[in-house]
């Protein structure tokens, strides 16, 4: 059976698990033939530098071929369907990688297509960052579950995937957001269902200093997504949350710093946070080449059951 990837809980937390320890042996021993002969199709519907070019590279480095498809320069969405698109892909290619606006087009994409599809970012989810994400604290705090992650910022696609794969690994996660940017509704209610289904918790605060207090990670994302258009009360909103020297001070000394990147230096994160001895940021980017080659891996190798 065809196993997609377009959310955190399409794998089940064994699964994750498993990518997850194979990807630290994949960051150990990078190169092999794991993707020969294989092609992986990456269709960018969106502007990307760590996606893209870590799956493309994460192919490339096991004998793959990954092929980026552009915005406009395929005939999908202007004079071909979204599902004929998937349906042809499906005969020449052995995975798809999509980054689009719609959660609904991926999942029409994948409805239609005979091979594994990737969630490379939509609107409302990034499953591949937060697979990283879990990945990238672990290598700090090997000991997780039961630790805290503290989300500050936009009530986003980021924040919205971290809590799934937070509550599926055992890792409590608080949300620190400004009224009137909370995820939405039907998120909070996924992600509140998870936490109650892996017995983890999940707390929405206003104060970012409360949230912060018992927190082993702050990690924060731009105020304003791809897609999205800045509103000056938007930004004055979310102003006080603002990852900065003082309120990692207020955390635990061992706190990590996280952000998916890219970031917006001195809105979300200043540069001396962003740069500092607790920033994992730049790792956490690096991790992504590792973790993705170990779900592309998992998903051929369910093709072949
Ligand atoms: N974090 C992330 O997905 O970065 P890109 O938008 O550069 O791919
Ligand atoms: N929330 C951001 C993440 C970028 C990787 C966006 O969607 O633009």
């Amino acid at each position: 059976m065809t196993r997609h990837f377009l959310k955190v809980t399409d794998l089940s937390p064994e699964e994750i698990r498993r990518v997850l320890d194979r990807a630290r042996e994949l960051k150990c021993e990078p190169i092999g033939r794991a993707f020969a002969g294989r092609t992986v199709a990456l269709i960018f519907h969106k502007p990307s530098t760590r996606t893209r070019v870590s799956f493309s590279v994460g192919v490339h480095q096991q004998g793959g071929m990954p092929l980026y498809l552009g915005q406009g320069e395929t005939q999908l969405g202007t004079s071909e369907s979204i599902e004929d698109t998937a349906r042809v892909l499906s005969r020449y290619v052995d995975a798809v990688v999509i980054r689009t606006f719609a959660q609904a087009d991926v999942e029409a994409f994948a409805e239609a297509a005979t091979v594994p599809v990737i969630n490379g970012l939509t609107d409302e989810r990034h499953p591949c960052q937060a697979l990283t994400d879990i990945f990238t604290f672990e290598e700090s705090f090997p000991a997780s579950r039961g630790r805290t992650i503290t989300y500050l910022g936009d009530g986003n696609n980021v924040a919205a995937s971290l809590g799934a794969a937070a509550a599926l690994t055992g890792i409590h996660l608080n949300l620190a957001l400004p009224e009137g940017y909370d995820l939405p509704d039907a998120m909070m209610e996924e992600l509140r269902g998870l936490s109650q289904a892996y017995g983890t918790m999940l707390e929405v605060f206003r104060d970012p200093v409360a949230a912060v207090r018992d927190s082993s990670a702050l990690y924060t994302d731009v105020w304003i997504s791809m897609g999205q258009s800045e509103t000056a009360e938007k930004l004055r909103a979310l102003e006080p949350f603002r990852v900065d020297e003082e309120l990692l001070a207020s955390s635990a000394p061992d706190a990590v710093v996280m952000h998916c990147l890219p970031a917006h230096r001195g809105s979300e994160i200043t540069d001396a946070v962003l740069d500092g001895a607790n920033s994992v940021v730049f790792d956490q980017a690096e991790n992504r080449l590792h973790v993705q080659k170990a779900l592309l891996e998992f998903l051929l190798a369910e093709e072949g059951k």
